[in-house]
């Protein structure tokens, strides 16, 4: 099967300040302007600085086509009277077209549930939103044999009761592979693996959606740097990566988005 146009994504998380992102992004853009990867990119900023991300892709003429907006997190309620969060509309006014559930720091250590993920993603696609859904196993799962069994059920969870929101356009749909125990540890997954978990995530959603989900990109994650990505990127199944740490460096981001 002919693979999906890649994606390279920067999840920053909550890292940098006015001062270090600003330099930071200066520093991408000009290195992308003179590479030209042939990848997509997608960017995911703190919220807070979103406008100021958008200001410099601005300033530099660089297509939001090219290099994307997007956020880590969203709101699970439309609006209203709910202290500290953003709304999906809020974040659309800074032209974010993707949005990122799930994330393993999401559902572990801020103890967001399976409901609330799928409440997220519902939300995300009823806005347009191309939606990253994150899904992955933790190291007491992986040592159990239970990668599969969970992957199918963060999918089936998120997912099964939205897909009416995306039968038009599979490929608004994104799933990142992350094992848990992957994320920032400098140990990435071993190929086997992770050939063996994008094949498997293929079938669950051919399952589920048939045939048109297989433009529906599967992103690897956890420990990608600018070393192993091309190694992993080639592998079948991987559509691109999602990029924690090493995306905090321009140098390795970009190497990392031309390594395709
Ligand atoms: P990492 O993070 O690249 O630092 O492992 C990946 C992620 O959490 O998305």
């Amino acid at each position: 099967m002919k693979k999906n146009k890649s994606l390279i994504v920067a999840n920053w998380k909550q890292n940098g300040d006015l001062k270090s992102l600003t330099k930071l992004v200066n520093n991408f853009i000009k290195l992308y302007k003179k590479v030209k990867p042939r990848c997509d990119v997608l960017l995911l900023p703190p919220t807070l600085y979103l406008n100021l991300i958008l200001s410099r892709l601005r300033y530099y003429r660089i297509s939001l086509r090219k290099i994307s907006l997007g956020v880590q997190n969203i709101s699970p309620f439309l609006n209203g009277a709910y202290t500290g969060e953003q709304s999906v509309d809020m974040i659309k006014d800074y032209k974010c077209s993707f949005s990122l559930i799930g994330h393993s720091e999401r559902r572990h250590i801020l103890l967001e549930d399976e409901k609330m993920i799928a409440s997220k993603v519902k939300l995300s696609l009823q806005a347009n939103l191309n939606t990253i859904l994150c899904v992955g196993e933790t190291l007491k799962e992986y040592n159990q044999k239970l990668t599969k069994k969970v992957i199918s059920r963060q999918l089936r969870s998120a997912l099964s009761k939205n897909t009416h929101l995306f039968k038009s356009d599979h490929s608004k749909v994104i799933i990142a592979y992350e094992p848990v125990w992957a994320i920032g540890t400098g140990k990435a997954a071993i190929s086997e693996d992770i050939t063996e978990v994008h094949s498997y995530i293929r079938q669950v959603l051919c399952k589920m959606l048939g045939s048109k989900s297989n433009s529906i990109r599967i992103l690897y994650g956890g420990s990608v740097n600018d070393v192993n990505a091309k190694s992993i990127l080639n592998l079948p199944d991987v559509d691109g990566a999602l990029v924690g740490g090493a995306s905090l460096n321009s140098k390795k981001f970009i190497d990392i988005c031309s390594s395709i």
